[in-house]
């Protein structure tokens, strides 16, 4: 079957030929149907789980996808075949099958969810951006009343966060670059802000002097992370999805610091499809491309610009 694989860390990614994977005892084999880009896969191409998970190449890319259960090992539970379900292809060892392929086998018990009622590349989409999008929002405890500053809001988590916030009347202050107020509006944002030119902290504090509630980051580094923090109030919280947040020092002011790790749960990923069934959330999709096109993808989520969800369908 086709597949889309490195054969080293750091490699580039190529369409290569690899065997169809079989279902082990309870394992589901399933049809791809769509896989949704996420800047971690090109991360994992580059080898940023080496040290904690093993791998096997060629490496297959890719974690997230929706499709169809086409064959199940003994004593597969939960799904059978025909069910349409979506979720996610990581596990070790890394690579040994992956969402950028015809073909990949899940555990029946693992981080799969139903996706019956729902166009395929959508519930592609949620696991990675909109799972980590609804767990930065609890993990934050952000609600109802509250500013939340947003930064990096039009990519694919921002998208799913800034309308999961604003449907719990969440006032979301969203910072893009290029992306203006009628689109991230249209999702709900509440004000919009350009750091085309840098960072925009300067702006957001003559509009609310008394500080922010929360601040999600989902790109600074440290040092921008750092002034945007600055923005909260004392005893808000501030999170990151860099790993940059600096604990103490935000602790001397009562602000929670969150260096935030998504650990998702097929429950949540139930919770997502309700939403997206609800018509409560909607998909941002920003291209649907052959798998022929899966490297060109990745290298483009690389350089950056994303705006909503780029979904590869085999
Ligand atoms: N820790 C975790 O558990 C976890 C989970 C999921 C994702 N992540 C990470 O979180 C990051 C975001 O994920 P994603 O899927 O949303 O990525 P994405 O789809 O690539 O979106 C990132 C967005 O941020 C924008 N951006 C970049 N620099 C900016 C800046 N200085 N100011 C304002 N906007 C900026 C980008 O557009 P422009 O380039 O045009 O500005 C793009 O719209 C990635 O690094 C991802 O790996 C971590």
């Amino acid at each position: 079957m086709r597949a889309v694989a490195v054969n080293e860390f750091g490699g580039d990614p190529k369409v290569v030929d690899v065997s169809k994977p079989t279902p082990a005892r309870g394992e589901l084999l399933v049809e791809v149907a769509a896989a949704a880009v996420n800047p971690f896969d090109w991360k994992v191409a580059d080898g940023m789980l080496a040290e904690s998970m093993k791998h096997s190449f060629p490496l297959v890319l890719g974690v997230d996808f929706a499709g169809t259960v086409v064959d199940a090992g003994s004593d597969a539970v939960r799904f059978s075949v025909g069910d349409k379900v979506f979720g996610s292809a990581l596990r070790a060892p890394v690579g040994a099958v992956g969402a950028y392929a015809e073909f990949l086998t899940v555990p029946s018990t693992g981080l799969i969810a139903s996706a019956a009622d729902l166009d395929p590349a959508q519930a592609a989409t949620l696991p990675t951006a909109a799972g980590t999008a609804l767990g930065l929002l609890e993990a934050g405890g952000v609600r109802a009343g509250q500013t939340l500053l947003l930064v990096g809001a039009a990519g694919g988590v921002g998208t799913f966060l800034t309308q999961l916030a604003a449907a719990r009347d969440v006032r979301v202050l969203a910072v893009t670059r290029g992306v203006g107020a009628s689109k991230m509006g249209a999702l709900g944002a509440a004000q919009t802000y350009d750091a085309t030119g840098g960072i925009v902290a300067d702006k957001v504090r003559s509009d609310y002097p008394d500080g922010v509630d929360a601040l999600v980051d989902l790109v600074s580094d440290a040092t921008d992370f750092a002034a945007y923090a600055r923005l909260i109030r004392d005893g808000g919280v501030a999170l990151t999805t860099q790993f940059v947040a600096d604990a103490g020092e935000l602790a001397e002011r009562g602000i929670e610091a969150i260096n935030h790790d998504q650990k998702s749960t097929a429950e949540l990923y139930d919770r997502l499809a309700d939403e997206l069934r609800g018509h409560r959330i909607t998909v941002p999709i920003e291209a649907r491309l052959p798998l022929s096109d899966a490297p060109t993808a990745i290298a483009r989520s690389r350089l950056g610009g994303a705006r909503g969800k780029t979904v590869i369908i085999p």
